[in-house]
């Protein structure tokens, strides 16, 4: 028996990179699986069920259950869709991963509207609309007396917990499911779902050109190390875990991480003039955001 046996999920993405390490570790786990990917470029350009295709091949052939689904999950309806297929296939949903995403790198002043758009799109949308659709299920399934013990693991990233420059876009909507799935956590505890986010670092097609990676760093970048973490967060066992955002996800550890918290407290003032001494001392006694350094913010 795997620990997902029986279960029933959805993959967003997983036609290659994470996602797939997802789908096939579920499925080995003994999970039925949906897997979604609308296979375009990187940078979210173009169509191709082929990747998705092949994935649901090898859980076949490995004697696990899959289904291709091609949606792209910033789409209201199709995401609507995907979800229906996952009770019309395999006679419910337990489990939805919203994973899919792409990258459209640029400093800010050099951004276009529709990198702005489509990256927010893709990845905030895109955990949105499939959750909202999964959650409205999970809720009929509750009131109808069949409460499910349900999943959402949503995907932020390093760059949105601590920023990457050249990604304000990206970094931008990955903070926003950090936050989205910490919320969504509250709201869907009454009816047995918990929500967690995490942040992988992976060698996979989106992150392959950024950096030369061999030997240890490549073997410890390997997706498995997350999809271990993921199928145990859609197990049973981590039925009382949610709201967590895991910051670090690879094969050197899972760290929890344990996000924003008020700094030291200035004293307040109706005089802007009188603002500023208890402010300095405030600063001066806080760390920076991200890491930073004093000396490289402001000497870059
Ligand atoms: N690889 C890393 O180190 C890393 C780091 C931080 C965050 N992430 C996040 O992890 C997730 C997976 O990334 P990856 O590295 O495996 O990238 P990847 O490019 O290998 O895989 C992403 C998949 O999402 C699919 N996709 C894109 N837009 C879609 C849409 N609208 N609908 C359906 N599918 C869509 C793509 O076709 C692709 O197969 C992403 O959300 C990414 O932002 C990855």
């Amino acid at each position: 028996m795997g620990i997902c046996e029986g279960r029933v999920a959805i993959v967003t993405g997983a036609g290659r990179g994470v996602g797939k390490a997802y789908a096939v570790k579920l499925a080995a786990e003994g999970a039925k699986v949906i897997v979604n990917d609308l296979g375009g470029d990187a940078a979210g350009n173009g169509v191709d069920l082929s990747p998705a295709q092949e994935v649901v091949n090898e859980i076949r052939a490995a004697g696990g259950q899959a289904e291709v689904n091609g949606a792209d999950v910033s789409d209201w309806t199709q995401s609507q869709q995907m979800i229906q297929q996952a009770i019309d296939s395999f006679g419910g949903l337990d489990i939805l991963i919203n994973n899919a995403g792409i990258l459209r790198d640029r400093m800010m002043v050099n951004m276009t509207e529709e990198d702005w758009d489509l990256v927010i799109r893709v990845h905030l949308k895109g955990t949105f609309a499939p959750s909202h659709h999964a959650a409205n299920y999970w809720r009929l399934e509750s009131k109808a007396g069949r409460q499910r013990d349900a999943r959402i693991i949503n995907t932020s990233s390093g760059s949105g917990l601590f920023g990457n420059i050249g990604q304000t876009n990206y970094g931008a909507a990955k903070a926003g499911i950090a936050s989205f799935s910490i919320i969504l956590a509250r709201e869907l505890s009454r009816i047995g779902v918990t929500v967690n986010a995490l942040a992988p670092r992976a060698q996979t097609r989106m992150t392959e050109g950024l950096r030369e990676v061999t030997g240890e760093m490549l073997e410890r970048r390997d997706p498995e190390w997350i999809a271990a973490l993921v199928t145990f967060l859609a197990s049973p066992a981590a039925k009382d875990i949610t709201g967590r955002v895991f910051a670090e996800v690879w094969g050197f550890g899972y760290t929890v991480g344990d996000g924003w918290k008020h700094g030291p407290r200035a004293t307040a003032s109706r005089d802007a003039a009188g603002v500023e001494e208890s402010l300095r001392h405030a600063l001066a006694a806080a760390g920076y955001n991200a890491g930073i350094e004093r000396d490289t913010f402001l000497n870059p």
